[in-house]
């Protein structure tokens, strides 16, 4: 198993270029299968969970290339299986994206059901019901989500909390349902409406995407748009940022977003950071620091609000933040796994229902740590580069499901890491 080896103390400097966002490009492999025709993504990122996707839609029958870096062909006509084992739906539980679009496809579906992940139960029960007041036949049997209908109908569907998954996985589904559908509280993250644009370009009807309410006019069929440029990750971009102002460096991330990234910036300004954005907002730029790091109040909820994926990097920043930060998950209440790995470290970290409270030290010194997830894997990582002395961070195949290149990345801006197996 890889692991990263970690010397810190070595502030960044440099310009990195960010990826394309894999939570953008899950849905929209998996909306290759509404669409019988060849179809071309562009920036796609190459990480674990993009691989995993590919192969599940292979499994099922379609063709899937990768053609050069970030380019990547999917051809869904050839598809016949309906069936989305549990193997792949426990490694990625973004699989469940597959269930809606195959029901809308073939009349049918098997999809496992995902179970809990390192931060708590997870469930799909939104998913579920969604397809269900669509009129599909859905039932739960040994482990597997079997569902079946004809058509799918119109249906006025209501959240009762904002679901990223639930809404783009609705959305794909009921692009080809016979009438109307209504989603109220949609999630409005970026990776939705970017989903809403993809389909829109294939032909569907929908409208009110980035609102609370979402209206999807099923049409008949769907066309390939061609291509679809996948939008910049906009989680890599910001750990780049706290990357760069917790060491002190002077980083430029390129190719990135601003707008996507408007509270993750907001907090990071709070906590002392200046930067500069280019004028077509695409560049951001670190300035280096000159005082300490001012401690936060975080609060984790859905789009526009900040987002839970940065929650594990804010916290390896404010573990040597000048006094005390206080971070509330509003998203998952137990994704607090990295706090006692940060302890390791030597941070001053308290978890108690739902709420961490990070005191500030001098410093960090360097321990052997271990990976819990995706995001946390990246806090580990942070908080290695200004740790005295050598931090291995174990588990990374965690990380390599939706960071490209980050020690190649982080290596390229100065930072002492390396892989080792
Ligand atoms: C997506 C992101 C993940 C991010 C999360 C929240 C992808 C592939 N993953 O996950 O990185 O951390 O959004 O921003 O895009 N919920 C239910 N029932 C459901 C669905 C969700 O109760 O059927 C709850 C969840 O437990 C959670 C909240 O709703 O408390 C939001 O989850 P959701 O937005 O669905 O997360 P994902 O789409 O799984």
């Amino acid at each position: 198993m890889d692991k990263f080896v970690i010397e810190g103390g070595h502030k960044l400097r440099g310009t990195v270029r960010v990826s394309g966002a894999k939570n953008a490009a899950l849905p929209l492999f998996a909306a290759t299968i509404l669409i019988p025709e060849p179809i071309t993504f562009l920036n796609v990122p190459d990480v674990a969970d993009i691989r995993t996707m590919a192969q599940l839609l292979r499994d099922l029958g379609a063709k899937v290339h990768r053609i050069e870096k970030g380019v990547w062909r999917i051809d869904t006509s050839t598809i016949s299986e309906t069936v989305a084992p549990y193997d792949v739906v426990k490694r990625m539980r973004a699989s469940i994206y597959v269930l809606g679009p195959l029901i809308v496809r073939f009349g049918k579906a098997r999809v496992s059901l995902p179970g809990g992940c390192a931060f708590g139960p997870r469930p799909v029960d939104f998913h579920i019901r969604g397809l269900k007041l669509m009129q599909a036949d859905i039932k739960v049997e040994h482990g597997y989500i079997v569902a079946q209908a004809e058509r799918l109908r119109s249906a006025s569907i209501a959240f009762d909390k904002k679901s990223v998954g639930a809404t783009a996985h609705l959305m794909m589904a009921a692009s080809l349902a016979d009438g109307k559908v209504t989603i109220e509280n949609a999630a409005l993250e970026p990776e939705v409406v970017t989903l809403a644009e993809f389909l829109k370009l294939a032909g569907a009807k929908i409208s009110g995407e980035g609102t609370d309410e979402l209206v999807i006019e099923g049409v008949d069929a769907l066309k390939s748009p061609g291509e679809f440029e996948v939008i910049p990750d906009r989680i890599e971009a910001g750990t780049y940022a706290v990357a760069a102002y917790m060491t002190g460096g002077e980083v430029t991330i390129t190719d990135l977003c601003i707008e996507h990234l408007r509270t993750v910036l907001e907090k990071l300004r709070e906590a002392g950071s200046e930067f500069e954005m280019d004028k077509n907002s695409r560049s951001l730029s670190i300035l280096p620091r000159n005082s300490e790091i001012k401690p936060l109040d975080i609060f984790t909820s859905p789009f526009p609000g900040f987002p839970t994926d940065m929650q594990a990097q804010f916290m390896a920043m404010l573990a040597i933040a000048d006094g005390t930060s206080v971070i509330r998950e509003g998203i998952y209440p137990d994704r607090f796994k990295h706090a006692f790995e940060l302890t390791r470290l030597g941070a001053d970290i308290k978890v108690d229902d739902g709420i961490a409270v990070v005191k500030g030290v001098k410093e960090l010194t360097g321990a052997p740590v271990m990976a819990s997830d995706l995001r946390a894997s990246a806090a580990l990582v942070l908080a290695g580069l200004v740790a005295r002395g050598t931090t291995v961070v174990d588990r990374i195949y965690h990380l390599d499901r939706g960071y490209e290149d980050f020690e190649l990345k982080l290596a390229a801006l100065g930072a002492h890491i390396k892989r080792v197996s």
